[in-house]
């Protein structure tokens, strides 16, 4: 298992280049399982969770050709298989991505359950409501899922809460159903729009993306498309709180700022300088001094709960008390541990962490629990004093392109270690 050494102290300086969205091409992969035609996608970023989801769509049946590192051609032409496997849903979850798109141009689909989570139960029980809501025969039995419909029928359906994965099931499903699909409470995050835009160029007929309701009339049949993804807002916020967090100083190309106005908004509360300096580029500066600033993270176009374990590094090195409430998921706080064994404050409450900052943070040996948790880690070790150890970063490599190179261009002192 791979580790990350990092020595901390050193000041970023230069530039960094963001990569696609994992978010959005984790979906917008599983929407070409809709067509018998070639959907190409640009700006797949390099992560093993796209890795994952190729292998997923390779085992369906799919020929997928990578003709440049980030373009993948997928043609689903030839699939015969319906089911997505436990030992591939188990490493990811959004192998979930299968089920709407499977059981809308194929009638029938079979997903393994994705489990327990590191954090929180993340259950699908609002994913099976709706395609059952659209007709669909929903069977449970040893941790399968599976879903069957001579032809899946529009209709109305109200999320109890909101949900990513799930508004993108329901939508791909609906792109081939027979009628009207309202998607009403639906998500509104910018990946939710990339793969409407997707879908519209392969045929689909969608209004409201970007908004609460989402109609979707069904057609027929889907046509193959050429799509590049948006760039990745976590990774670029993940970015920001690097520069400010060692008092440095980056350009941040290939972002999109419009995807980000509670996260710049929220650092610039806490002393952050952040300049847009072109339509994909933000200077970020991190010699002020560093404020508290309280945090709850919320639904798009809210504070994302995938950016908390970030903030809440940063928050370490503020002046002052900031509470940080989480409200997406029930166990998100596992960064809270490790962050304390560099020396942070902080106390968890329930959905709430109290930090008291700034700490003097001096390098351990931490370990990472998931993905947005091991990137605060890294945050925290490029602050410390000395050498800090962070194992199983294989989490953070699931959603993080080559973070250790990009780091290390901008003059961090990190290297992975093969143990
Ligand atoms: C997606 C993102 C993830 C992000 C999350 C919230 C992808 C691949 N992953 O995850 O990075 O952290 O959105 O922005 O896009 N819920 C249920 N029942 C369901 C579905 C969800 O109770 O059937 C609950 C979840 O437990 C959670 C909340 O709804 O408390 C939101 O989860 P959801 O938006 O579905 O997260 P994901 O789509 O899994």
């Amino acid at each position: 298992m791979d580790k990350f050494r990092i020595i901390g102290g050193k000041q970023l300086k230069g530039g960094v280049a963001i990569s696609g969205a994992k978010n959005s091409a984790l979906p917008c992969l599983a929407a070409s399982l809709l067509t018998s035609e070639t959907v190409t996608l640009r700006n797949v970023p390099y992560v093993r969770d796209l890795i994952t989801m190729r292998r997923l769509l390779e085992d369906l049946g799919c020929t997928v050709l990578v003709p440049e590192l980030r373009t993948h051609q997928i043609n689903a032409g030839t699939v015969e298989n319906h089911e997505a496997p436990y030992e591939l849903v188990k490493t990811m979850r959004a192998s979930v991505l299968a089920l709407g798109p499977l059981v809308g141009r194929f009638g029938q689909a079979r997903v393994s359950l994705p489990g327990g989570c590191a954090i929180g139960q993340r259950p699908i029980d609002l994913h099976l409501m709706a395609l059952a809501q659209m007709g669909a025969e929903i069977d449970l039995h040893s941790g399968v899922v599976e879903a069957r419909a001579s032809r899946l029928r529009g209709c109305d359906i109200e999320f109890e809460t909101v949900t990513v994965t799930g508004t993108e099931n329901v939508m791909m499903a609906a792109a081939l159903a027979d009628g009207v699909t309202r998607i009403m409470n639906a998500a509104c995050e910018p990946e939710i729009v990339d793969l409407a835009n997707l879908l519209t160029k392969m045929g689909a007929k969608i209004e409201g993306a970007c908004t609460p309701t989402i109609t979707i009339t069904g057609v027929d049949h889907l046509g193959g498309a050429d799509h590049t993804i948006i760039p990745d807002r976590i990774e670029t916020g993940t970015f920001l709180v690097a520069a400010a967090m060692t008092r440095g100083e980056l350009e941040i190309t290939n972002c999109e700022p419009n995807h980000l106005h509670a996260v710049t908004g929220k650092l610039r509360e806490a002393g952050v300088e952040i300049e847009q300096i072109a339509a994909d580029k933000l200077r970020v500066t991190g010699n002020g001094k560093l404020r508290a600033a309280d945090l709850t993270t919320a639904v798009y176009p809210g504070f994302p709960t995938d950016m908390q374990a970030q903030y809440m590094a940063l928050m370490t090195q503020a002046e002052g008390g900031s509470v940080i409430t989480e409200t997406i998921f029930e166990n998100r706080f596992m960064h809270a541990s490790e962050l304390m064994r560099l020396g942070a404050q902080m106390r968890i409450r329930g959905h709430s962490v109290d930090v008291h900052g700034p700490s003097h943070l001096t390098g351990a040996q931490l370990i990472a629990s998931d993905l947005r948790a091991s990137a605060s880690l890294v945050l925290a070790g490029l602050a410390a004093e000395g050498e800090t150890w962070i194992d199983r970063v294989y989490h953070i490599d699931r959603g993080y392109e080559k973070i250790e190179e990009k780091l290390r261009a901008v003059g961090a002192e990190i290297e992975r270690v093969k143990t």
